[in-house]
This record gives C-alpha cells, sequence and structure tokens, in this order.
C-alpha cells in the first residue's frame, strides 16, 4: 500500500481505549490496508454499462477508510445515561450486541487514502483514488470488458473484506428500496422501540416483503435491487447482513447517509426529517446516472419522506420510476391530504398505498406489464 497512515488521528483514538475501566474485547478489524492503523470497508457495488465505452463496465465503488475500531466502551458509557433516562432502554445485559453494532462509530475517516481493489475475473486492479477528509471515497471505476457479471471483489491487503459487484444491463427493471418500516421493522415512529430495534434486536422483516420480494426478483427477471436508507452507513453491516440473509434473492448494493458524530441521540434520531428528502432525491440521481434507461419500482413507507421523494422523482424523470409503492405505518401521517400534496401531479395509477393486510396481495401485481396496483 502506497499510502502511508496518517499517525496523528490514529493516536487519538488509543488513549481512549487503553483508559477502558470495562472490560470489552476490541472490535474485531475488518481489513488492514497498512499494519496496524488503517481499516477499509468496501460497500457492494453497483456496476452499469459505460456509456462513452459500449462493451465496458463502469462500477460505482465506495469506500470508507479509517482507523481501526476500537473498545466501545467510551461510547457506552457516554450512551447508557441517554438511553437509559431519556429513552427509557436498559442495555446493561446487552453490551456486546450494542457494542457490535456501533463499532463503526468508534473508527475515525482517515483522508487522502487511495484503496487498490480486485474484482473476481477481472484481471486489472483498479484503485479508488483519495479518500475525502471523512475518510469515504465514491468514484466510478473502469473494469473495462470485464465486470458484466455478479463476481466477489476484495481490497488488495492480507486481511481484505469483500465485497459483491452487482452489474446489471442499461435496460430491464430495478428496484429502489427503503429499509427502515419498509422491509425491516424498526419501528421508526417509538424512540424506544426503534432504539431496541437497531441497538439489540436481530432484525426482523416486515411480514411478507421477503416474499414480496423474491417475487420481484423473478417476474421483473432479476431486477437490479437497490436499497436507499437515510441511515448512517456505520450500519451498513448489521443491513447488509440482514438484506444478504432475510432478502436473499433481492440482494442488492445498500446506499447510506454520512454521519460523523458519535452522539447516540442523533444516531437514534429517527424522528429527524432534515435533509431525508434532500438526501434520498440525491440517491435517486445517482441511480438515474448510472441507469437512465431502466425502469423502477420504488418501494417505501409513510413515516419519513419516501411519499414525497417518490412523488418527486415520479415528476423529474417520468416513467424512469413507473411506480411507487407505499406502506402505511400506523402512527405516521396517512392522510389523504399528505399522499395529495405527495403525489401532486402523478397519475394516480403510479402509485399505490397498502397496509400490512394487503402485503401478500403485491406479488400479483403486473408490474413487468406496467401495472402498479
Ligand atoms: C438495568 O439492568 C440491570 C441488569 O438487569 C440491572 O441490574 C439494573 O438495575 C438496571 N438499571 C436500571 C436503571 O434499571
Ligand atoms: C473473501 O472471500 C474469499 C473467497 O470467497 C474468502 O475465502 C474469504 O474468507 C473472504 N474474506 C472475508 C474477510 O470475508
Ligand atoms: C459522503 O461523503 C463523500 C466524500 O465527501 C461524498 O462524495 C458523498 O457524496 C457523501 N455522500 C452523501 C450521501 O452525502
Ligand atoms: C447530543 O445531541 C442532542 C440532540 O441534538 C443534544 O441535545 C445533546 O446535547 C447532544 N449531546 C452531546 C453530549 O453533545
Ligand atoms: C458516475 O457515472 C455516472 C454515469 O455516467 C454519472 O452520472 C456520475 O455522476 C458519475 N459519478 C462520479 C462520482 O463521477
Ligand atoms: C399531514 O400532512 C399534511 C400535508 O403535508 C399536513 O398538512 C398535515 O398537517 C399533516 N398532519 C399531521 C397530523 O401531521
Ligand atoms: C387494508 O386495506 C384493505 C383494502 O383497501 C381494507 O379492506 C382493509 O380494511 C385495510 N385494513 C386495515 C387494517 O386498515
Amino acid at each position: 500500500m502506497r499510502v502511508v497512515s496518517f499517525v496523528p488521528v490514529a493516536l487519538t483514538a488509543i488513549p481512549l481505549a487503553s483508559a477502558l475501566p470495562r472490560a470489552y474485547e476490541p472490535i474485531g478489524r475488518r481489513s488492514s490496508i497498512n499494519s496496524l492503523l488503517n481499516d477499509v470497508l468496501v460497500f457492494d457495488a453497483p456496476a452499469f454499462d459505460d456509456p462513452a465505452n459500449p462493451g465496458n463496465t463502469l462500477v460505482q465503488l465506495q469506500a470508507f477508510v479509517s482507523t481501526p475500531e476500537i473498545s466501545a466502551t467510551p461510547l457506552l458509557d457516554a450512551a447508557q445515561p441517554f438511553l437509559q433516562d431519556t429513552i427509557g432502554l436498559n442495555i446493561t445485559n446487552d453490551l456486546d450486541r450494542v457494542a457490535s453494532r456501533l463499532a463503526l462509530f468508534t473508527t475515525i475517516g482517515l483522508g487522502g487514502k487511495d484503496v487498490p481493489v480486485t474484482v473476481g475475473g477481472c484481471g486489472t486492479s483498479p484503485t479508488l483514488q483519495g479518500t475525502a477528509s471523512n475518510g469515504m471515497a465514491i468514484q466510478n471505476i473502469s473494469l473495462g470488458a470485464c465486470g458484466g457479471a455478479q463476481a466477489l471483489g476484495k481490497v488488495n491487503s492480507e486481511t481484505s473484506s469483500n465485497f459483491t459487484l452487482f452489474p446489471a444491463s442499461a435496460d430491464g427493471f430495478g428496484v429502489i428500496s427503503d429499509i427502515d418500516d419498509t422491509v425491516k421493522v424498526t419501528h421508526t415512529l417509538d424512540k424506544l422501540l426503534s432504539a431496541k430495534a437497531t441497538l439489540i434486536d436481530t432484525p426482523v422483516p416486515v411480514t411478507g416483503m421477503p416474499d414480496v420480494y423474491a417475487s420481484l426478483a423473478q417476474s421483473l427477471n432479476n431486477p437490479q435491487f437497490i436499497y436507499v436508507s437515510a441511515g448512517p452507513f456505520q450500519l451498513y453491516p448489521f443491513l447488509k447482513s440482514f438484506i444478504e440473509t432475510t432478502f436473499a434473492p433481492a440482494n442488492g448494493p445498500i446506499m447510506l447517509n454520512n454521519l460523523t458524530t458519535t452522539n447516540i441521540s442523533q444516531i437514534l434520531d429517527f424522528s429527524n426529517l432534515d435533509g431525508v428528502f434532500d438526501y434520498k432525491s440525491a440517491m435517486i440521481d445517482r441511480i438515474h446516472g448510472m441507469y437512465p434507461g431502466k425502469t423502477f419500482l420504488a418501494v417505501g413507507d409513510s413515516t419519513q419522506k419516501d411519499p414525497e421523494t417518490y412523488g418527486n422523482a415520479i415528476r423529474k424523470y417520468g416513467d424512469f420510476i413507473q411506480c411507487a409503492w407505499i406502506r402505511l405505518v400506523d402512527g405516521a401521517n396517512n392522510t389523504d391530504a399528505r399522499f395529495a400534496a405527495a403525489f401532486e401531479g402523478v397519475d394516480p395509477s403510479k402509485f399505490k398505498l397498502y397496509n400490512d393486510t394487503e402485503i401478500p396481495s403485491l406479488a400479483n401485481i403486473d408490474v413487468a406489464g406496467g401495472k402498479c396496483s
């Protein structure tokens, strides 16, 4: 690895680790890019036809380079009073679980790092150039004529983290899906239950959705599934493992938000809608940039800003979003006025609001034939 570690930043983490009173083992390191000081996470990546070079594939690769994960003890010590007193969640018996869910919040992003990777079946070793100061890099990287099939990629280092390459053709279907309370029970509107679902509980799918997505995987002929959540990228390992196991036929890349805070109140603030519309709209722009010729079904729920985001995307991109499905979550704003505003100017045949009783019947909708309900 040609980039040398930025030692001063790494060292800021160490006094915390050595000052720990309690016995959490340091979290297992994801990968080592340079001796003991850097870790690399490469996210599962969408790949698409290179518009400038027919027959070539571009991968939109995202990596996070950071100091290694350290003990979560300081974070938990700071979080516990808030969780106990404000939310009413006692994590005393679940400290290991919580520590592992929050592990990435104990890292510090490192700027200016290059990340060379290898993609299975491809001879070349492309490199992500220069992470931003938050440790993140997102770049389109050419795989040349290779990269047309789903493949495993890895970071070029001794203990590398793997990622999956998800290529998709320029046409055909795709599915844009929210995660929290669309496919995974998060209880977004309830502070105690959402903190518990995020920090402690084994994740549970919204009943019936795994079957609906498995059915879409077939009826839409292996569409590109892309999960778009406004949640912090630090939850990626948790969410990835959930999607990969519970939604296996609908596995796909997950787009998450940048968050630098370690303030647990902000990490768990699902009710904070600031920026959610703009973030999700930007992710749809990003997907449109890669797959302008595809037709997407967009699936979300009524807790946050999915109706507004998808309604706006339909107005902006027309048939690129063929259809929006919105799960009506109890306690959310499910008024006619809200949906009339969100889907103003959108043909009512292009969106469907559904309650939990109707979930199994979603699989019967002829989306491939152009229908939405
Ligand atoms: C939290 O749970 C632990 C273990 O059950 C218990 O000992 C402790 O008293 C609880 N704390 C509070 C504030 O309820
Ligand atoms: C990466 O994938 C290879 C090949 O499947 C596997 O042998 C290796 O254990 C994986 N590494 C990690 C860190 O998951
Ligand atoms: C996250 O940070 C990277 C690096 O600054 C940036 O390129 C990317 O657009 C950011 N993503 C979001 C969702 O803001
Ligand atoms: C964490 O964020 C909350 C909400 O924004 C704020 O009220 C609180 O003061 C912050 N705590 C710390 C330690 O900064
Ligand atoms: C990647 O390529 C897509 C499609 O050409 C484009 O929309 C997008 O802006 C590019 N992203 C970056 C980071 O260059
Ligand atoms: C629901 O949304 C509509 C449209 O944005 C708004 O006018 C109304 O005040 C909201 N109702 C509640 C209870 O928040
Ligand atoms: C769900 O929607 C169906 C069909 O519109 C309706 O018959 C049923 O009463 C609804 N169920 C609930 C619990 O709202």
